[in-house]
This record gives C-alpha cells, sequence and structure tokens, in this order.
C-alpha cells in the first residue's frame, strides 16, 4: 500500500467530520450520520486506488451509501485494498454534542480485515507493552491484577472503560468488587479502545461488549499504536450467527486475537466530531473550520496528529441544511 493514503485519508475523516459536525447537538441522529456517510463517499472517489468496503454502514439493502461490498475510490489498475469505515462512531454523542464523536476509517490489503458482520462483539484492549497480560477467556478480576502486575502498580491504580449498558451490569459489579476504578461511557468504544494506548488518556483497559464493526476499526488503530485487542463474536439471534457464517465465520464462539482482525500492513485515520479525550472536535469559524485528525502507519508505528484550517471560500462548505 502507498504510505501516501494515509494522508489522503486525513480529507475523507475531515470531511466527514465537518459535515457531521453542524448537526451536534441538534438531535437528529440519522441527519448527522447521512452527512457524515454523504462526505465520506464524495471524498473516497478522489483517492488513487480501487478500494472495496468491507466494514462498512450495513448490508447493500439496508445502506443506500457505503454498504459492504461497495466500490469506491478510482478503481482499477489502481491498488486493491479493503476498507473499514465508520462516518460517524458516536451518532447518539454528536445528536447531544456529548464527547469523543469520530470519523474514522482504515485500509489493508484484500482479504486483511476480519468480515465481522453487524452483530455485537465482546473486546479487550489494552496499551503497548500489556498484551501479553490479558486474554478475553479469563476473568475481568484475574485480568486486572495481570494487568496491574505488568504495570507494577495496584489494582486500584487501574481505570477500566465500559459501555454503560445493563448488559454490562455483572462486568461493572465485578470490576468494582476488584478495587480498580471504572470509567462509564455512554458510547463510543473505538475512542476508548484507542484511549488505551494514549499515554495521557489515563485509561488502562477496554471491556465489554459493543459493535463487531467497531472492534475491527478498534483493532487496527491498535495494530497501528503497539497496544492489543481479542474479541468474540456475540450475536443476538439465528438470524446474526447465520450472517456471520455467510461471512465466513464457521465458529462464532471463536476468540479473534489483534491480527485476526486487522492483519498486515494497515493504515487508521480518525478525524474528531466532537472534542474527546485524543481529539478536539470540528470549530466552525464564519471564514471555515478547524478539524484536528490522527493517521497511523502499522508498519512504522508512525503517529501523526493534524490539525487543520479549512476555508471554505476556497473548497466546498458543509452545511446542515
Ligand atoms: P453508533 O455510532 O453506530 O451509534 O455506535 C456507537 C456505539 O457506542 C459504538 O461505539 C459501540 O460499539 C456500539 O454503539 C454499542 O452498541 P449499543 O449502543 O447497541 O450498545
Amino acid at each position: 500500500m502507498d504510505r501516501n493514503f494515509a494522508l489522503e485519508l486525513v480529507r475523507v475523516t475531515e470531511a466527514a467530520a465537518i459535515s457531521a459536525s453542524r448537526w451536534m447537538g441538534r438531535g437528529d441522529e440519522k441527519a448527522a450520520d447521512q452527512a457524515a456517510v454523504s462526505a465520506m463517499r464524495e471524498t473516497l472517489s478522489s483517492i488513487f486506488f480501487d478500494g472495496t468496503v468491507v466494514i462498512g454502514e450495513g448490508e447493500r439493502d439496508e445502506a443506500p451509501m457505503l454498504y459492504i461490498g461497495e466500490k469506491v475510490g478510482k478503481g482499477a489498475p489502481h491498488p486493491k485494498v479493503d476498507i473499514a469505515l465508520d462516518p460517524l462512531e458516536g451518532t447518539t454523542i454528536c445528536a447531544r454534542g456529548d464527547t469523543n464523536a469520530l470519523a474514522c476509517i482504515a485500509i489493508a490489503n484484500q482479504g486483511h480485515f476480519l468480515h465481522a458482520p453487524d452483530t455485537y462483539m465482546q473486546k479487550i484492549a489494552v496499551g503497548p507493552g500489556l498484551g501479553h497480560a490479558i486474554s478475553i477467556q479469563k476473568s475481568a478480576t484475574e485480568n486486572i491484577r495481570n494487568i496491574a502486575k505488568a504495570k507494577a502498580c495496584g489494582v486500584e491504580d487501574i481505570t477500566v472503560v465500559i459501555l454503560d449498558r445493563p448488559r454490562h451490569a455483572d462486568l461493572i459489579q465485578e470490576v468494582r468488587a476488584s478495587g480498580a476504578r471504572i470509567w462509564l461511557i455512554r458510547d463510543g468504544d473505538v475512542s476508548a479502545a484507542i484511549a488505551t494506548c494514549h499515554p495521557t488518556s489515563g485509561v488502562d483497559i477496554l471491556m465489554g461488549i459493543g459493535g463487531a464493526p467497531e472492534g475491527v476499526l478498534a483493532a487496527s488503530a491498535l495494530r497501528c499504536m503497539g497496544g492489543y485487542m481479542e474479541g468474540i463474536l456475540k450475536p443476538r439471534n439465528n438470524e446474526e450467527i447465520q450472517r456471520a457464517k455467510k461471512m465466513g465465520i464457521p465458529d462464532i464462539t471463536k476468540v479473534f486475537t489483534l491480527e485476526e482482525l486487522a492483519k498486515g500492513p494497515v493504515m487508521f485515520c480518525a478525524t474528531g466530531v466532537t472534542d474527546g479525550t485524543l481529539l478536539k472536535g470540528v470549530q466552525f469559524k464564519k471564514e471555515g473550520a478547524r478539524t484536528h485528525s490522527i493517521v497511523m502507519r502499522s508498519q512504522t508505528g508512525t503517529i501523526r496528529e493534524i490539525s487543520a484550517i479549512h476555508h471554505f471560500d476556497k473548497k466546498p462548505n458543509y452545511h446542515y441544511v
């Protein structure tokens, strides 16, 4: 993969973030998502690759744009890549004007992303150097103790981030009993997984069940940042089990390692839609907007933060009406 794709991708997430951010706090999740999807799709069409969306907005019959299998980019004879994307990760966050909504995208060589169905995934994620200390098959208590040991600190110094959902009641109780601290988030477990790799986020582990497609995006980011993650699909019904099988996953109890979620050279890019732990949200001025993005490549481990100023008199504006 051409390393310059990484920088091309920033334009894609910037456009999606600016468009979605016009809808910040306006209470309309669908409109925010739609704005991000349209802008991302339009910007992707100018990139010199032959891309196929493998993690996208849904199945072809459910999603009119950026559906699984959609071809994006300039097409052949340019390099073939697979694409995992979420034009607005945190639709509810954006609609509320809450923290940590992102526009994000990852690319890898063909066949290198897990074709995760639109179901749930149990996840555990940690930052660099801690992969050996965790196993999704161990209890939360054991994992927390092992991380504390690996970090040579007390269990009470560990912070676990968990989606605030009724399905996590037992997990939350167990983590509290272990003595670790918890950060309960309303939404946005891609951003939370990335936070485990960020030295100043104060987050040590992500645990719990979130979206499976988001699991592949998080894994792509962690591959670039040196973190580690495991996932197990958690389908809610037989239809989801059949869908997983159709997408090439015969054993739905399988533990997916980081490399099985996103293997080989991977590039990941995200732009903040609303202010968050790692990224500032979009700020608008009369003449334009300011965006904050992160661009990463697994091959070199280079992490670039890009703060950009956009002038709407010289490039398209993104209005919400
Ligand atoms: P959306 O942007 O699709 O709303 O996803 C937000 C999110 O919080 C993800 O970060 C997370 O993986 C998933 O939803 C959890 O799903 P649910 O809200 O059904 O618990």
